[in-house]
Formats: structure tokens, sequence, C-alpha cells
């Protein structure tokens, strides 16, 4: 550095503004300029605050069906009631008045909310919308910058009935199988707790869209709850005019805020009525695919009109896994098929329909793609996981000759003509993925299990391992997942492959539950990083697949909206907004933010 006067370097501090060291004529240790320029300090001043908002999209109002008026015939005949305007509850004499109604409860005890009205939203005060520090890493930086999502690209978050309306026993809604199968607080389970409150969403769900309007987002995948509709269950048995009432606010709402809703018929929660020993929601039970059915063509006439995106059920695979009850996907299917077909062939409505397949123990891979043992393994992981249900509805094709050839009687089958009915009832094909892991075989060899029902690999008889060469496959989450994003590419291109449909896939739910967060305080929870790289790394790698690997999507959808009761306990928070369990009140946490901006940044301004 040249050499200054002292008259030249004072003129040059007093430019340099507040904080900068003055004293540097004092006893100086050392004479070098250097040290002096490099003493000098000047506070920045931050980048401005950036806030989120509201997409700018076009009102227009779709049509997708004739409205209620012309379709109600439809339904078939239907008597309607409002349980909490019975006036006498001694009215044991009518078969579904409110002893009746009453005694379906007599076996439980439900936590009433503490308010019981709908609550009107408040604007979201700006400083909740004022967006977080920008993230100190780019996902996709140079890879996916160029790449766009389509404009019908459908994305957004989702909940489910049973998880976040809580208002269990409330304005009519009759219990579900849930409250029986797993209980108001199983015990030995980490933060067991009820869904009797939950977050209330029953009566904030005006505010929940206002939240997630105020951010930007676009679609708002939610549940309707059987039971709310028709508390008894069955049909004959009354419609609930407040539940209707309710879900119909409820679509009109995200419709106001410019949203898009996504509805799902059933999210766990079969009616009482169904309880059956050996299917988890009922499946099974002989009443199960005409009281689905009746349920359904309720539904479907009232809100037909204004839905645009359907699907039938959500998850019902988990069933075989978590019970061995193989057949009743039979009943899934059947019933699953008659909705839709009632759908296009009755109501004749312009909306799409899909059914939501898991991938329960995570989506398999070969541990070693090289091996056509482990190649071959895998598919017939995939043959139970998915292929006993998804053959039939997106091939027209019978159950997986695995699935039959191992399970003999026990394995759904299908005859020709019920082929040729269930095949296409999907527009799209639906998948919620959480995790993924490897296959390869059993020590004692694959066949060995095969004969053998109580072997405790049977029926798939292989081996999973979330390991290879030393490594898990993903970061852990707070439940068993770990992330898979290395892997989702082959995972998108394997379903479009061996399933494609007109609409492509809609990841119906992803996310993350971090670790240990139920452990953090409210900020902490609301700047950690780790659901944002599960999200985001996810979203990447779907602009990748749309465009280098010509996979079609229709959308893509976080779990959950807020966290919720996770199915007995409230330990796992798959939320992208935390509540406060006192107040109810909603906090954003960054990874919304982060999965708006990623999508945003990613769409045709
Ligand atoms: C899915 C369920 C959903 C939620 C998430 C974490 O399998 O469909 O209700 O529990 O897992």
């Amino acid at each position: 550095m040249r050499q200054l006067s002292q008259a030249s370097f004072l003129v040059l501090l007093s430019g340099t503004g507040t904080g900068t060291i003055f004293n540097v004529f004092a006893t100086p240790t050392k004479t070098s300029l250097d040290a002096v320029f490099t003493t000098a300090f000047t506070w920045p001043t931050y980048p401005d605050l950036q806030y989120a908002t509201a997409l700018p999209r076009p009102s227009e109002t779709v049509i997708y069906a004739r409205p209620y008026s012309e379709l109600e015939s439809l339904a078939g005949p239907q008597k309607t009631t409002a349980w909490a305007s019975i006036a006498s509850p001694v009215d044991s004499d009518d078969e579904f008045g409110n002893v009746a109604w009453s005694s379906l409860w007599a076996s439980f005890t439900v936590d009433s909310p503490p308010f019981t009205t709908t609550v009107t939203p408040t604007p979201i005060p700006s400083s909740q919308l004022v967006k977080p520090t920008p993230l100190p890493f780019s996902i996709g930086k140079g890879e996916t910058d160029d790449l766009k999502f389509p404009r019908d690209f459908e994305w957004g978050f989702a909940g489910a009935a049973m998880q976040v309306e809580g208002a269990l026993k409330t304005q009519g809604r009759g219990p579900s199988i849930t409250e029986v199968i797993i209980g108001r607080s199983p015990p030995g389970i980490v933060g067991a707790g009820p869904p009797d409150i939950s977050v209330l969403n029953y009566f904030l769900y005006k505010e929940d869209i206002a939240r997630l309007a105020a951010l930007g987002v676009k679609s708002y995948s939610f549940s309707i709850a059987w039971p709310r509709i028709l508390p008894f269950g069955y049909p004959g048995s009354p419609v609930n005019q407040e539940a209707i009432d309710h879900y119909d606010d409820l679509i009109n709402t995200i419709l106001e805020y410019d949203m898009e809703p996504i509805v799902t018929l059933h999210h766990f929660d079969t009616p009482l009525h169904y309880l059956d020993n050996s299917s988890w929601q009922g499946y099974a039970h002989p009443e199960f695919v005409d009281g689905f059915v009746n349920y359904a063509k309720i539904v479907l006439t009232h809100y037909a009109d204004r839905v645009g995106t359907w699907i039938t059920f959500n998850e019902p695979n988990l069933d075989a896994a978590l019970l061995g009850n193989w057949n009743a996907s039979y009943h899934v299917v059947m019933a699953h098929a008659r909705t839709v077909h009632f759908y296009r062939d009755e109501i004749k409505g312009g909306g799409k329909w899909g059914i939501k397949l898991a991938l329960s123990s995570g989506f398999p891979l070969p541990l070693d793609p090289k091996s056509s043992d482990d190649i071959a393994l895998t598919e017939r992981q995939l043959d139970f996981l998915i292929g006993y249900m998804a053959n039939p509805i997106y091939l027209g094709a019978q159950t997986p000759s695995s699935v039959i050839e191992t399970l003999k009687s026990e394995a759904p089958s299908y005859t020709e003509e019920e082929l040729q009915y269930v095949n296409g009832t999907a527009d799209f094909f639906g998948v919620d993925i959480y995790t993924a892991n490897y296959v390869t075989s059993l020590a004692e060899g694959t066949e060995a299990c095969i004969g053998n029902s109580s072997h405790p690999s049977f029926p798939t008889c292989t081996n999973i391992t979330a390991v290879r060469e030393n490594w898990r496959i993903g970061a852990e989450s707070n439940a068993s997942p770990s992330t898979w994003y290395q892997h989702a590419r082959t995972i998108f291109k394997y379903l479009h492959t061996k399933y494609p449909t007109a609409g492509g896939i809609i990841i119906a739910e992803f996310g993350w539950s971090t670790f240990h967060e139920a452990d953090m305080n409210q900020d902490q929870a609301r700047t950690e990083f780790t659901s944002t790289l599960a999200f985001l790394s996810v979203l990447n790698e779907i602009l990748k697949a749309i465009y280098e690997d010509g996979v079609k999507f229709k959308g893509a959808l976080g779990w959950a909206y807020v966290d919720n009761w996770e199915w007995g306990q409230y330990n796992d928070h798959f939320g992208v907004q935390t509540f406060n369990n006192v107040t109810l009140e909603r906090s954003y946490k960054r990874s919304i933010f982060d999965f708006v901006d990623f999508i945003t940044g990613h769409s045709e301004s």
C-alpha cells in the first residue's frame, strides 16, 4: 500500500461513517498502515427485509360439474339431521336421534374443544410474513436454475381430518375405527395424546387457509371425515347437515383465497360401524364397499362442482403391510372404481381422480443394482407394496404372480370383467414417499421363506436394509424415515414407466419430522434447516425428472401444513408450522418459506 500523509489519512477516515476506530495515532505498536486499515470497521446495514406475498393469480372460477341442486337425486334418497339442533335429548324412540348418537360414543371419553364456533380469520400481521435469513446454501444451483415447474403443477401442503380437525365429538360427528384401534392416549408411546382437539382445524380452518394463502401457497389438500358426514356410517342413516355445511364452507374459503382444493374421501377414519377384526380400517367388512360408495355419492353430489382433484383413499395398502390382510384390498379397489365410475358416468364431472398409495416400509431399491437377484427381489418387494393394488387400477392387470404364488387363496384376485371395470379409474398416479431403502436376499434364501408362512419376512421374503457401503441411506428423522433425494429420479422414473398415466405423478405427501423437534423451543423449531433440506432436495429432483428424464408430474404436496396428531402422539413434528398447544396459535417455520421460494423461483413469471 502506498504511504499517505497524516492529513490525507484524516480525510479518508472522515468519510467512513460510524463505528470506525479513530484512535489510530495513539502509540501505534506497528506503524504499517495495513494494520490500521484492518482495524477499521464499519457496521454494514442489513439487506432490506423480504416479505412473503400471496400468489398473483387470476381469480377465475372453474366449474367441474353441475351444482348440487341438479345432482342431488343421483345420491339416492337421503335424510338429513343436525344433531346439535335436536331439542330434546330424550328421544330414544328415534333410531338416529340424540340418544342413539350418544350411545355411539358410549365407550369413549372425549375432551371438548375450548370453543365451538368458527373463528373469523384476522389478517396475518406483516411481521409474520418476513422471510427468514436467506439460505446459506443453494440446492440445484447451476443445475436447475433455468428449469420451471409446469404452469399447472399442483403444489402446496396437506392435512387430514383425523389428524388436524379435533372437535371429535362435536356437531354430530360419529366415532371412527381409529378411536378404537389407536385409542385416546396409547401408553408407552413418546408424546402420546388424543386427537380430541389437536390443532382444532374444524373451527380454525379459515385461519389455516388464510395463513397458507398469505405465503402464496397454491393448493390445500384435506380429507373429508366420513363419520362427520354420516355419524352412523351406513346407507340409510342420516346425513349430518352441519358437516355438509362445514365442508361446503371450507371449499368456498379455499376458492375465495384463489387456492385449489385437493380432496381425499378417506384418510384412516372409517366409521365405527365397519369395525372388523381383520383389517385395521374396516376394509374387510362385508358392507364396506356399499357403505363407502354411498358416502362418496353424498360428498360428490354436494361438492363436485367446485373440486378439480379428487383422491378416493389414503394409503389403503398399509392395511396389508400392518395386518397382513391382502384380500381386503379387493374391497378398496372395487370401492375406488365404483366411486370414479359414478363420477364419470353419472355426475359427468370434469375433475381428475386418483388414489394415494404408500411406500410404507420405504421405496425399495436394489442393494447392488448390478445384481440380477437384488433387482428381482426389489421388484418382488414392489409387487407386495404397491403392485397388488396398482396393477388392476392402472394397468387392468391381475395381481402380480409373485403375490398370488406366495399368498395363494389369501391373494386378491379379479375376474376379467372386474379388471376391465377397474382399469383406468385413476387419471394420475398418487403416491406418498417418506423414505427409501435397499433390498437384497435373505441369508437363508428366498424359497425357504416363501414356503414358510411363519417366517418373519413372509410374504415378501426380502432382506431390507437402510445401510449400504458403511453409510445409512440418508439423514435420519425423528420417525424412521431417512432422506432419499439421491434416489428420487430412479423412483420417479420407475413409477412413470411402470404405471404411466395421462395426468402424471403427484407426490401426494412427502415430508420430514425433524429429529427431537418436540424437545425444541418454538424458535429452535422454526429456524432449523433439516426440513428445508428434505423438501428442497426432492423438489429439485422433480425438476430434473421432468426435464431430463421425461417424467410427467401433476404435483407435489408437503406433509403437513402444521404439526398435528401423528396417529397416537404429538412427538413427530412433520408440520411446516408449529402450534401452541394452549392458545392453538400457529407459527410459520422457515421450511414453508423455503418451499414456497423454491417453487416460485422456478415458476414462469
Ligand atoms: C403418512 C400418512 C399421514 C401422516 C404421514 C406422516 O403415511 O398418510 O397421515 O401420518 O404419514
